[in-house]
């Protein structure tokens, strides 16, 4: 075994070249606590815009590759003292299958974005190669990288609301209200396009989250859905989802995605009410966590202060007051994944308060999520069993 305990790991990038978007701010977060450098990459679906995004980042020639495929041959010929401990997948979703599985099945650790993969098929492969091949799985639903989400989690395990009865999760955004796939907008153009996008719009490029942030706060599994779709004349995929929930236990939910809510920015937010209270976090105010009992005053925890649970008081890099937001909640994921990297390599046990990540199999759930909610919408019969 190698100890990694005293060394920067060292990672490689696939996609997130020039004018991407995700990729830059997976960069951000893994430098914010200086625990990985990168040191290769095939950053752009384009070889030249690859090898030129690579130069920006001031990548090495040799490790600087026009496709992932070359990226992976390299590595596989590199000495255990250079090769890469992990890759980041941060490409549209059709590429997170080929790239995941041929990285995980040769040995190295992942991290890739949401949602993991187009097929339900695709998701149990992925798991299953992961288990056999013992590496490091780590899905990017940022969101639960927030020290109040995991505050908000660590309450309704201890039981502060009691037995849960309603979930109500949405995600709304503005940004898909025109039809900008047709005017040179590329991170509309590939989530209009089912190729690229798969099944699913706004329920997989945002509902995904929403479903993986309710999985993760409540420990609730969905039963059964009914799931209402709707799209822009001319957009073949969803841009508009609204779903109702039913969770094993008898607790009932509504989980809302909008890419048409014009006005709308980034607008996610929970309400978890249970027989002694409500919590309720909203994603643009991210540092206050409410909490409303059913016997009391409202109460306002916020970020950084004494009497957070232990997991919400790591999570936290500032005093309170000191605003720390989506790139810190992004950096609290990778640093759950290279805690259970260096514990994996270093062949002791990790610290589970360490290793809070989602895992391949959160993706999996994801994708079943997104393909039962299409099945839902397409069909005639009112509730879907999951
Ligand atoms: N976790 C989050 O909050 C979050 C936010 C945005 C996007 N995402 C996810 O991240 C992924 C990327 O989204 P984005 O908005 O950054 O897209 P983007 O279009 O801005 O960037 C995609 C990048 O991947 C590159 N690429 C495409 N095919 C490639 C290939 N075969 N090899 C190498 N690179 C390739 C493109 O050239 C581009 O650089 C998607 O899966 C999306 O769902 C997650």
């Amino acid at each position: 075994m190698t100890d990694t305990s005293l060394r920067r790991l060292r990672y490689a990038m696939v996609g997130g070249g020039r004018d991407a978007f995700i990729g830059a701010v997976h960069r951000k977060a893994i430098a914010l606590d200086g625990q990985a450098e990168l040191v290769a990459g095939a950053l752009s679906s384009s070889a030249q815009k690859a090898r030129a995004s690579g130069c920006d980042l001031g990548l090495a020639d040799a490790r600087n590759h026009g496709d992932w495929r070359a990226l992976l041959d390299d590595e596989l010929k590199r000495p255990p003292h250079e090769r890469i401990d992990f890759v980041s997948i941060v490409t549209p979703n059709h590429m997170h299958f080929p790239v995941a599985q041929a990285f995980v099945e040769a040995g190295f650790h992942v991290v890739c974005d949401k949602p993991l993969v187009h097929t339900r098929a695709q998701a149990e492969a992925l798991v299953e190669a992961v288990a056999r091949r013992g590496t490091v799985f780590g899905v990017t639903y940022n969101y639960t990288g927030y020290p109040m989400v995991r505050q908000a989690r660590e309450m309704v395990r201890s039981g502060a609301l009691g037995e849960l009865r309603k979930i109500v999760v949405e995600y709304n955004q503005g940004w898909l209200a025109t039809r900008l796939e047709g005017e040179g907008n590329k991170q509309a153009a590939w989530r209009s396009d089912p190729a690229q996008s798969g099944a699913a719009g706004a329920i997989g490029d945002i509902g995904s989250h929403a479903e993986n942030l309710v999985a993760t706060v409540t420990g609730l599994a969905i039963e059964s859905l009914c799931a209402d779709l709707n799209s822009l004349p001319g957009r073949p995929l969803d841009d508009d989802a609204s779903l109702l929930l039913r969770f094993e236990g008898g607790a009932r939910g509504v989980l809302v995605a909008s890419q048409i809510s014009t006005g709308l920015e980034n607008d996610l937010r929970l309400r978890i009410s249970g027989a002694l209270g409500t919590l309720e976090w909203h994603q643009e105010r991210p540092s206050e966590l409410t909490h409303l009992p059913h016997d009391g005053p409202k109460r306002v925890y916020t970020r950084g202060t004494p009497w957070l649970c232990e997991s919400a008081r790591r999570a936290s890099r500032l005093p309170s007051g000191h605003p720390e937001g989506f790139i810190e909640a992004f950096a609290n994921v990778y640093g759950g994944v290279i805690a259970d990297i260096r514990a994996t390599q270093s062949g002791v046990p990790a610290d589970p308060l360490a290793a809070d990540y989602p895992r391949v199999e959160d993706g999996a759930r994801g994708v079943r999520f997104i393909e039962r909610t299409v099945a839902s919408a397409r069909s005639e019969v009112k509730w879907t069993a999951w």
